[in-house]
């Protein structure tokens, strides 16, 4: 819309998704079978400064001329919003593990549009942006925000209903009672247990393409997704912990069951990410509200209460919490 500056900066936080985003309906423009939901990990993220360069794309990696992979997957991105002879010069730094299915793609597709935004000056506003870094990666559709954030998969073909926004606002649209607190819940806390570093085996758009094709119990999962979606937003207007932790825990594993009912069958969880699992479920049993996720990696992510900060730590000393809000 204005002139384009010299330069554009920004942050996105990463974010955790309570009912997963599995599926796609259409590949090229990234638009899901199912709507999800997520929670930011608030100051862990990225944070990219880019700027238009000479002769070629130079993308750096937390101080380092990126991997193949990445550069390349940057710059079919910027291939979107090239003008005709045009480079870029990315900068990108994140504080979490990069590709450990700790949503780096997310956070970093979120960081570079709107850094883009500010380099075009194309004033558009977080729903259009949400759009916009959807391209680059699904889950990036909701790093634009802070908090919870809900992305609509929409219904239209050109995926132009298919965007995020925050929670608070679509329960508002939806005109369902919430509890003002709802919007910022500060005794929420997310806990991240690193079980391996390694970049995924198999990427999630492989993943969720052969699961589409092949499980026979992904026919069920649109049908839960839509339930578990509905059951959070519920438990986030009402401020419900047990249910939101039960219920993203759950569909965590039927999401996981899915992509282990494929063929060839697809588990991406190692022999410690099964038996954190245990411990979990071992604490939950002796009293203690403790729930987790797992998105397409080893990794756990736990969900708690401020107030059972201390217990976890005790239990999971590596652990690393991290504060949504
Ligand atoms: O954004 P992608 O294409 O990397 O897919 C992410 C898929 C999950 O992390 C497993 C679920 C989600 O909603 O983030």
């Amino acid at each position: 819309k204005g002139a384009a500056g010299t330069r554009g900066e920004a942050f996105a936080p990463a974010n955790i998704a309570l009912c997963k985003y599995w599926g796609k309906r259409n590949e090229e423009l990234n638009l899901p079978v199912n709507s999800s939901l997520s929670v930011s990990l608030g100051k862990l993220g990225t944070r990219t400064i880019v700027k238009f360069a000479k002769n070629a794309d130079r993308i750096y990696l937390n101080g380092k001329p990126a991997p193949e992979y990445f550069a390349s997957r940057t710059s079919a991105y910027l291939d979107l919003f090239r003008p005709e002879g045009v480079f870029f010069e990315v900068r990108t730094k994140n504080n979490i593990p990069t590709g450990a299915g700790l949503a780096s793609s997310a956070s970093g597709f979120a960081a570079l549009v709107k850094a883009l935004d500010q380099l075009f000056d194309w004033r558009f506003n977080p729903r259009e942006l949400s759009m916009l870094a959807r391209l680059g990666s699904g889950s990036a559709t909701r790093s634009l925000y802070g908090g919870f954030a809900v992305w609509h998969a929409g219904q239209r073909a050109d995926g132009m209903d298919s965007y995020a926004e925050c929670v608070y606002e679509d329960l508002k649209d939806k005109k369902i009672p919430a509890q003002p607190s709802c919007k910022v819940w500060k005794n929420l806390c997310v806990g991240i247990l690193e079980v391996s570093k390694a970049r995924k085996p198999v990427g999630s758009t492989d993943g969720m393409n052969r699961t589409r094709e092949t499980s026979e119990l992904y026919n069920s999962w649109p049908h839960q997704a839509a339930c578990d979606y509905d059951e959070l937003r519920t438990a986030i207007a009402a401020e419900d912990f047990p249910m939101l932790g039960k219920t993203a825990e759950n569909n965590a594993l039927a999401m996981h069951s899915t992509m282990m009912a494929a063929w060839p069958p697809l588990c991406y969880w190692k022999p410690q990410t099964v038996s954190l699992m245990n411990k979990v479920w071992k604490a939950r049993e002796d009293g203690l509200e403790l729930f987790f996720t797992i998105d397409a990696g080893p990794n756990l992510k736990l969900l708690f209460l401020k107030k059972n900060q201390a217990a976890v730590k005790k239990l999971f000393p590596k652990v690393q919490i991290v504060s949504p809000f």
